[in-house]
C-alpha cells in the first residue's frame, strides 16, 4: 500500500556465497543436460554449491555479519530478526534462532518465515510493519537457501536452475529524507501449490522408505506454468507497487527483480516498460537462489556502485505457494 512518507529504510546489506562454483559443463559431466540447453532456456551459466558441512544458518549468520558491520549495528542492538528459507537446518527450532545465537543477537526476537523465493520481499514487509508499529528500531531481514539440497539431481529440469547463497539486510525507521519503503505489493495462491512443492517430508505425508524411493520429498515443479504464472504475476505485482508508489517506469533507476530465469525477467521488464540496460542480472552466476537472490543482487548492484543517493530501485518475486509480490523503495 502507498506511504506518504518511507516508514522504513534498508540502512546496509550482506550477501555470502559458497565457493564451490558448478558451471553447466560440470553438470554436464553429471547427467544429460547442456550448456547449451540450460543457457538458452534460463540464462544460467553457474551456480554455487554448499558443502555438506555448510547450513543455511551458517551462510545466513555469514551475509548477516556483514550487513551489521556495515550499518555500525552491535548483534546486541537487533530488535527483531526475520529469516525466510525454503531449507532449514532442521524442523524445530528456527533456522532464524540458530542465526541469533551464531549473531549473539540476545535481545531480538528471532523466527522464520516460508514464502520460498518470494520470502526476502515478504520479510522486508514485515520488518517495516514492525518499525511502522513503534516495536523496534532495528530489524535485521536474513533470507538464506540451500536449495541444492532439496533438488532432485535425478530430474534434469529442476535440479539445473538452482544454486546455494544467502542475503541479509538491516533496515531502520526512515531518518525523514524520504528514503525507504515506498510501496509493498504481496500476494499469494494457495490454489496453485502443487505446480511447485515438495509433496512430502512434512507432518502431512512423513518420511517413508516409499517416500523416499520416489524422491516425493524433494522440490517438483511444472516448469511450463510456474513460467506462466511468474510473469504474470512479478508483471502484475510490479505495476502496483510502482502504482502504490507514485511513480512511472522512467523514475526506476535500477531493477533488481528475482533471478529465476533471465526470460522471465525480460517479459516482466518489458511489460513494466523498463529496459533491461535498468536492470540488474546476476543468475548466469548464481542461478535461482530462491529467497537469497534478490539480496544477494542487492548487494552486490550496492557495491558496484548502480545504486546511488535518491535513487529508485524495484524489486519483484515469485515462487512456491505461489507466492509473489513487488516493492519500491528510495536509496
Ligand atoms: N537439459 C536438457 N534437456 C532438458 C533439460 C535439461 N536440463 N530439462 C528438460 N529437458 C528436456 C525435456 O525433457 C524436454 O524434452 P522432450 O521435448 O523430449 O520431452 C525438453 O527439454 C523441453 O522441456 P520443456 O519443459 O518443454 O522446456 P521449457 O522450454 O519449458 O524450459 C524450464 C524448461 C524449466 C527452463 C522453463 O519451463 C522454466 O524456466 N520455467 C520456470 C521455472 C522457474 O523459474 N522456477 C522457479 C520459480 S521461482
Amino acid at each position: 500500500m502507498r506511504h506518504p512518507k518511507p516508514l522504513a529504510e534498508i540502512v546496509s546489506t550482506g550477501r555470502y556465497v559458497p565457493s564451490n562454483i558448478v558451471t553447466n559443463d560440470d553438470l554436464a559431466r553429471r547427467m544429460d543436460t547442456s550448456d547449451e540447453w540450460i543457457s538458452s532456456r534460463t540464462g544460467i551459466r553457474a551456480r554455487r554449491i554448499a558443502p555438506d558441512c555448510e547450513g543455511a544458518a551458517d551462510m545466513g549468520a555469514a551475509a548477516a555479519r556483514i550487513a551489521l558491520e556495515r550499518a555500525h549495528v552491535d548483534p546486541g542492538e537487533v530488535d527483531i530478526l526475520i529469516l525466510s528459507t525454503a531449507t532449514p537446518d532442521r524442523w524445530l527450532p528456527s533456522t532464524a534462532c540458530d542465526v541469533q545465537a551464531l549473531l549473539g543477537c540476545a535481545n531480538a526476537v528471532a523466527f522464520d518465515i516460508m514464502a520460498a523465493c518470494s520470502g526476502f520481499l515478504y520479510g522486508l514487509s514485515m520488518a517495516e510493519g514492525y518499525i511502522a508499529a513503534g516495536r523496534g528500531e532495528v530489524a535485521l531481514v536474513v533470507s538464506t537457501e540451500k536449495m541444492s539440497a532439496i533438488v532432485d539431481w535425478e530430474d534434469r529440469s529442476t535440479c539445473v536452475l538452482f544454486g546455494d547463497g544467502a542475503g541479509a539486510a538491516v533496515v531502520k525507521p526512515s531518518n525523514g529524507s524520504g528514503r525507504g519503503i515506498l510501496s509493498s505489493h504481496m500476494r499469494s495462491d494457495g490454489n496453485l501449490a502443487q505446480l511447485l512443492w515438495r509433496p512430502a517430508g512434512g507432518v502431512g505425508v512423513p518420511l517413508t522408505p516409499e517416500v523416499l524411493a520416489r524422491h516425493d520429498h524433494l522440490v517438483r515443479m511444472e516448469g511450463r506454468e510456474v513460467f506462466k504464472n511468474a510473469v504474470r504475476s512479478m508483471s502484475e505485482a510490479t505495476h502496483m507497487a510502482l502504482h502504490d508508489a507514485g511513480l512511472t517506469a522512467v523514475d526506476v533507476d535500477l531493477m533488481v527483480p528475482h533471478q529465476a530465469n533471465l526470460r522471465i525477467i525480460e517479459a516482466t521488464a518489458k511489460y513494466a516498460g523498463i529496459p533491461m540496460e535498468k536492470v540488474f542480472i546476476n543468475l548466469d552466476r548464481y542461478g535461482n537462489m530462491s529467497s537469497a537472490s534478490i539480496p544477494v543482487a542487492l548487494d552486490e548492484a550496492r557495491q558496484r556502485g548502480l545504486i546511488g543517493p535518491g535513487d529508485n530501485v524495484l524489486s519483484a518475486a515469485f515462487g512456491a505457494g505461489l507466492t509473489w509480490g513487488a516493492m519500491a523503495w528510495r536509496f
